[in-house]
């Protein structure tokens, strides 16, 4: 696992856009939340990649399908547009379908067979990746997922009211995560710190979830100075 320290959050989204750059995806495998999104601005201004396809991680149930919130609207919004992607060259999970397990297995599914180059990753700061809560084990695929509490109130911030934020979500699972060829995770903020140290010094732990990501031979991890303070001082 490479780690990459920048002086700040504006910093890591260059050098992640720079290493994303590198594996020259076709197939990106996008994220959602607040920190991966100074690497989408950094991808739009680049002029050498040629992505066709983006691939989404999760999507909460139960929103309305024109709700702002909706990880497809987001990932339209802050990657597709900036990037040029067309809507119906972005995957995400049916989370209106009548059968949602049988909509996470066919996720799967489609994320195996479109074969991801890069998968950038946030991280909660409990450690989960996609909505991969802690307890999830390594093996794990694309799955209905209740989340919890903790995510729920870090979630709050982009909700009217912090009862709007959904209890359940589709997400991919670890093992579908590391089938992507190289993965960036990106981690910004001193609210990160503790599950970063966690991270990079292992061991893997199915209580820190992104501790899986050590048994991937092309992991990279940006991070910015708040974000890495506590290396060393544990
Ligand atoms: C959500 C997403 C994760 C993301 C996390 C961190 O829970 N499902 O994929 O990594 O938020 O978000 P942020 O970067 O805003 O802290």
């Amino acid at each position: 696992m490479h780690v990459e320290v920048c002086r700040d959050a504006e910093r890591a989204g260059v050098t992640a856009a720079a290493i994303i750059a590198e594996g020259q995806p076709r197939v990106l495998g996008v994220a959602t939340g607040s920190s991966p999104l100074p690497t989408y601005r950094a991808l739009a201004a680049r002029t050498d990649l040629s992505i066709e396809t983006l691939v989404l991680l999760d999507e909460y149930i139960g929103l309305d399908p024109d709700h702002p919130e909706r990880y497809r609207t987001v990932v339209l919004r802050d990657v597709a547009v900036p990037l040029g992607v067309p809507a119906h060259c972005v995957l995400s999970p049916d989370v209106d379908a009548a059968d949602l397990h049988d909509a996470a297995a066919r996720y799967d599914e489609l994320v195996r067979t479109s074969h991801v180059d890069v998968q950038i990753l946030g991280l909660g700061r409990n450690g989960h990746i996609a909505f991969n809560e802690p307890g999830t084990p390594a093996t794990s695929t694309t799955r209905v997922v209740e989340l919890t509490e903790a995510t729920r109130r870090d979630n709050a911030r982009f909700f009217e009211h912090p009862d709007d934020v959904p209890h359940r979500a589709i997400t991919q699972g670890i093992a579908t995560i590391l089938a992507a060829r190289r993965i960036v995770l990106i981690a910004t903020g001193a609210a990160k710190a503790d599950a970063i140290a966690r991270l990079l010094h292992g061991p893997v732990d199915t209580a820190v979830p992104a501790t899986a990501l050590l048994a991937h031979s092309d992991v990279v991890v940006v991070v910015d100075e708040e974000a890495h303070h506590l290396i060393g001082a544990r």
